[in-house]
């Protein structure tokens, strides 16, 4: 049999709908949407995967305080909040998981009677404190003295709540089996957990030694059904990290398109989790998939928090800012970018609209709107607005040609280490040269002598062959103001769809022919109209 090229698969969490989505997790499905964007320009056959979390007591119990069923609840949310935030956001993802969804309920019971099969499940009685926050139950080690209304308590360490005591005869997951078996996988594959402090997180906790974890609930209603127990539905981690594969296939017949999808995506190429939900994607997950006799992933990356007063933005203690509020402002490409570019991934990073302003003006609407805007207009107006030859090159333009072949090396290099701000940070630095090159140039003098015609053609075909090498660079992270800058310089006549571009070749050099059409479009960045604040 042939071997299927493997398609490069990434994935986000899927997202509780106990409420509407906040920036935090717009922030995790921006970074997949920016890795698989420009995965696609390398030309790569790739699989965006997110989606929607929605059984669980946390959602069983938003929904009893709406007064509606959980079924009526999730239904509303998904449709009303959690579809719609990726198209405010840009993200192209290529499928969205919902995991009341058939196809998935009827894999995670597959899925379970595979691993029970195997012998990697048991019934045991259960008795342990749990946070609703989390869906977890809790270790003495992951709880925190309280303050305030909890002072005296031990409370979980994310939510500030004492976890609620839970006792019952559960279905048990055979994690201790897997313990040396992690170990020696992350001891071959140190890039499967990424950045370097959540490695060492993950090895230390499983050298402390894995205990067996119940994987199923008698007193939680809204959940999946255990096949072979009806009594019981399965806990809602081991539910939700199935979506993985059951989005793609898993279980599917030989043969049928299901299957040979899961054949080309499996195992993920990075799967993308928040700090906080590190352990569940490190260590139960890789276990699950090893008792089922699948792979692990081969990238589990952990993102930092984005914070509010130094915690965790949440929608549970009210700090949690709603995408919209900032893109109806700033739009989806400056959310993107910013978010992108300011936090380092992996670290966690604040939002200030003050900091977000400053750079939207600086970065974007002085830095690359300005030298656009100039640069279509100059053509316009000394070339009536046809892209002139190359005439008279100098070293001055070889040396732009050098750097930005190493410009689109580093970028690319940067974005295997999803280090988004690295690659952003050498494209602005290419930016930055270019506005200097202009300045220095200043092809407005050379544009009043017949004697330099000439040189104003070749810098002027400098500064938009570069933008069109720009154009192509940040296009994954702003599509749609590099589609207008794409469209203004003749780009998309002359060379067809950006995203169709090759990134890797983008360094390439006089790819924009002299004779198209350059035009002066509307503003990339426009100037912002910041809010009136009410003086009380
Ligand atoms: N439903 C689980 C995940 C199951 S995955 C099989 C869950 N959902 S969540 O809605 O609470 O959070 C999901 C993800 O949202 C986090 O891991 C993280 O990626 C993102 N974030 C939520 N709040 C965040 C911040 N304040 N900052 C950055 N990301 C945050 O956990």
């Amino acid at each position: 049999m042939s071997e299927l090229p493997k398609t490069y698969y990434v994935t986000t969490p899927i997202y509780y709908v106990n409420d509407a989505p906040h920036i935090g997790h717009a922030y995790t499905t921006t970074a997949g949407d920016v890795l698989t964007r420009w995965h696609r320009q390398r030309g790569e056959d790739v699989w965006y995967l997110t989606g929607v979390d929605e059984h669980g007591t946390k959602v069983q119990r938003a929904a009893e305080a709406g007064g509606v069923t959980p079924q009526q609840w999730v239904d509303r949310l998904v449709e009303e909040s959690w579809r719609p935030v990726l198209d405010t956001i840009d993200a192209k993802n290529d499928d969205f998981i919902r995991t009341t969804q058939d196809r998935h309920m009827e894999r995670v019971q597959k899925f379970w009677d595979v691993v029970r099969e195997n012998g990697y499940v048991f019934s045991a009685p259960y008795e342990g404190p749990y946070c609703v926050g989390c869906e977890e139950f809790k270790f003495p080690a992951d709880l925190v003295p309280g303050t305030g209304e909890f002072d005296g308590e031990m409370v979980c360490a994310i939510h500030g709540r004492p976890p609620e005591q839970l006792s019952e005869d559960n279905w048990f997951f055979q994690l201790s089996a897997f313990t040396q078996k992690l170990i020696d996988h992350y001891e071959a594959n140190p890039n499967a957990i990424r950045p370097q402090s959540a490695y060492n997180e993950v090895i230390s906790f499983l050298r402390g030694g894995l205990v067996d974890i119940s994987m199923s609930r008698s007193s939680v209603k809204w959940g999946i059904p255990l096949s072979w127990d009806g009594s019981q539905v399965v806990y809602v981690w081991f539910d939700a990290l199935l979506n993985y594969i059951t989005a793609t296939g898993y279980g599917s017949e030989p043969g049928t398109p299901e299957a040979e999808l899961f054949a080309k995506v499996w195992p993920a190429n990075v799967q993308l989790v928040g700090k906080d939900i590190l352990r569940f994607h490190a260590v139960y997950w890789p276990a699950m998939l090893l008792a089922a006799g699948l792979q692990p992933p081969q990238q589990v990356f952990a993102h930092g928090w984005l914070l509010v007063g130094g915690e965790k933005m949440s929608k549970s203690k009210l700090t949690g800012i709603s995408p919209d509020l900032i893109i109806d402002h700033f739009g989806s490409d400056a959310f993107r970018y910013y978010f992108m570019r300011a936090i380092a991934f992996g670290q966690d990073g604040s939002f200030s609209w003050e900091d977000m302003s400053a750079r939207y003006t600086s970065e974007l609407a002085n830095g690359l709107g300005n030298l656009a805007s100039r640069a279509t207009a100059m053509v316009g107006k000394y070339f009536e607005g046809k892209l002139p030859v190359d005439s008279a090159p100098t070293t001055v333009e070889a040396n732009i040609q050098t750097l930005l072949a190493e410009t689109v090396a580093n970028a690319d290099a940067c974005i295997d280490e999803l280090d988004f701000a690295g690659a952003i940070g050498h494209v602005r630095a290419f930016i930055e040269h270019i506005n200097g090159y202009v300045t220095e140039q200043e092809p407005w003098v050379l544009a009043k002598s017949e004697e330099t015609h000439d040189r104003l053609a070749s810098v002027l075909y400098t500064v938009c062959e570069s933008l069109r090498a720009i154009a192509v660079l940040y296009n994954p992270v702003m599509p749609k103001a590099m589609q207008n800058m794409w469209v203004a310089i003749g780009a998309q006549e002359a060379l067809g769809e950006i995203a169709d571009q090759d990134l890797t070749e983008a360094g390439a050099w006089g790819q924009l022919p002299a004779g198209v059409a350059v035009t002066k479009g509307a503003s990339l960045f426009p100037r912002l109209v910041e809010p009136e604040v009410e003086n009380s």
